[in-house]
């Protein structure tokens, strides 16, 4: 199997640490010098690149085809279904933008396992953010390049991948065309509120970043195959906390009389959060205009770090992000019990917020991909199986560790983000359990693994990155110092 492999130059080019990021500079297209992307652990071919003229698209390097897991021929030994990958012709293709990420990493095993025909497409940035700003993941996480010819090893399964940036149209339609994706599930995104908020130059890029992805994606479609399904993710934080329940995208209103459905009113409150309302929008507009079919899943906060399929090796094991940046609430309160940090709770903490496990993330993605959209149908479904206040979530952390022998200790710290902090909270979330989804609730059990997990990590952890480090009034250069120091 070949696969186009497109590598950002941001990973090979910039000075790690380096506290400025400039990501639209210019492109690279295969050509004379060489560059060994790999280790001796993978006999690849050396790849070539040579400077062209600059484009509005990112600084990239494209590499030539390559087959993957050669060094690894397939051992079906868990009972995986060999039988359809001969006859592939079958078998929903799915593309994965953001595959390498939290969730996308996660999703793509999961539809392997499940016997659809996976490519990842991912420019690999999340591991640049991390390097840019001494970051880095609690659990330790495998190149994509292991983590791919892992999963061949194991289950026979391949995975494709396009290493290289969905902005980059010229990138992104080749990777499509060689694919030919029935659907393109879309997590590639910048995904943090506080990154989008530390200065003018990270508010731009991920707007740019959000925004224009998005756009490649619908125009690809759009050009290559109208019929291919697109499954966006967005988020929940989109609506903000209006005094009223929030509806599943759409909210029926009688105005002076007069009746409509119109999209839910969005709220959002951050560059991030701003980003998606765009996307969405244009998502919208290009399913009226152009008839294509479109899923918008807003997603809840997600924790947890393990599926079947990231627990079969450590190579596969996901990434579990605790710091102010990119962790998210539960992941980060579990991180903190676990070295003795107390928790830390923003404000008043009555925060109300819809949470999922990763779990039900890719139970939800394989739901809305065998269930599409109609041909002009922009869906948006609520994603996310319950609700809690940072304060309950404090709470229920707390039990957890007394429970391990743990003692855990709140403290309020000032609240980094400009939001209420005691407000209404009811959204509705039907649609996914009517398509099927079985949740994973919340248990004592998941929160007393999520704590195993911190402790067995314990010596990853740097205490520098545990408190909040962003705040949205200030903006500028000395948070980025901040949060890199
Ligand atoms: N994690 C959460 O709690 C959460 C909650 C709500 C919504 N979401 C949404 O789910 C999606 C995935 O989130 P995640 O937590 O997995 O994020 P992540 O940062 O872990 O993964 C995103 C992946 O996309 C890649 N990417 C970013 N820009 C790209 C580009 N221009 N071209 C190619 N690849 C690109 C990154 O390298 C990364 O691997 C995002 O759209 C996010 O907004 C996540």
């Amino acid at each position: 199997m070949a696969q186009l492999v497109l590598v950002p130059s941001t990973l090979e080019l910039s000075a790690i640490g380096k506290q400025c990021f400039k990501p639209q500079t210019q492109c690279c297209m295969v050509n004379s010098t060489t560059l060994n992307l790999r280790t001796s652990k993978f006999p690849l071919k050396r790849v070539t690149f040579q400077r062209q003229k600059p484009l509005r698209s990112s600084f990239t390097v494209c590499a030539t085809t390559l087959p993957i897991g050669q060094d690894a021929p397939p051992q079906p030994t868990n009972g995986f279904d060999q039988s359809s990958s001969r006859d592939s012709s079958k078998r929903k293709r799915v593309m994965v933008i953001g595959g390498d990420g939290y969730c996308g990493w996660a999703t793509a095993l999961h539809l392997s396992k499940k016997n659809y025909e996976v490519a990842i497409v991912d420019n690999l940035i999340r591991r640049t953010f991390d390097l840019q700003l001494g970051l880095d993941s609690l659990t330790p996480i495998a190149s994509i390049h292991d983590r791919v010819s892992r999963w061949k090893s194991l289950t026979g399964k391949t995975i494709e991948l396009y290493i290289g940036d969905i902005c980059d149209f010229e990138f992104f339609s080749a990777a499509f065309k060689s694919f030919e994706p029935d659907t393109v599930v879309h997590f590639g995104e910048q995904r943090s509120a506080p990154y989008s908020m530390m200065d003018r130059p990270r508010a731009l890029f991920t707007q740019s970043n959000n925004v224009i992805g998005t756009l490649n994606v619908l125009f690809a479609i759009k050009e290559f195959s109208e019929d291919c399904h697109l499954v966006k993710l967005g988020t929940m934080g989109e609506y903000g906390t209006p005094n009223i329940d929030i509806e599943e995208g759409y909210i029926t209103i009688t105005h002076n009389g007069r009746t409509d459905t119109l999209p839910y009113p969005k709220q959002a409150n951050s560059f991030y959060h701003l980003s998606k309302v765009h996307d969405s929008n244009n998502i919208h507009f290009s399913c009226k205009t152009w008839g294509i079919r479109a899923t918008d899943l807003n997603q809840g906060v997600v924790y947890g770090v393990r599926t079947d399929e990231t627990d079969m090796h450590e190579e596969l094991c996901n990434r579990l992000d605790y710091d102010g940046v990119f962790g998210t609430a539960l992941n980060r309160f579990c991180v903190q019990a676990a070295v003795g940090h107390p928790l830390t709770v923003y404000g008043k903490g009555g925060q109300t917020r819809g949470y999922l496990d990763i779990r039900d993330t890719v139970q939800c993605m394989e739901l809305a991909i065998a269930n599409p959209a109609k041909p002009g149908e922009f869906r948006v479904f609520n994603q996310f199986t319950e609700q809690f206040s940072v304060r309950d979530l404090a709470a229920l952390v707390s039990k957890a560790g007394e429970k391990l022998g743990i003692d855990v200790k709140t403290i309020t710290v000032p609240n980094p983000r400009i939001e209420k902090e005691e407000h209404y909270y009811n959204a509705k979330r039907t649609k996914l359990i009517e398509l099927g989804l079985q949740p994973h609730y919340l248990s004592d059990s998941l929160i007393d693994s999520l704590l195993n997990f911190a402790v067995a990590y314990k010596d990853r952890i740097d205490m520098k990155q545990i408190m909040p480090s962003v705040s949205w009034k200030k903006f500028g250069a000395a948070q980025v110092r901040s949060v890199a120091a």
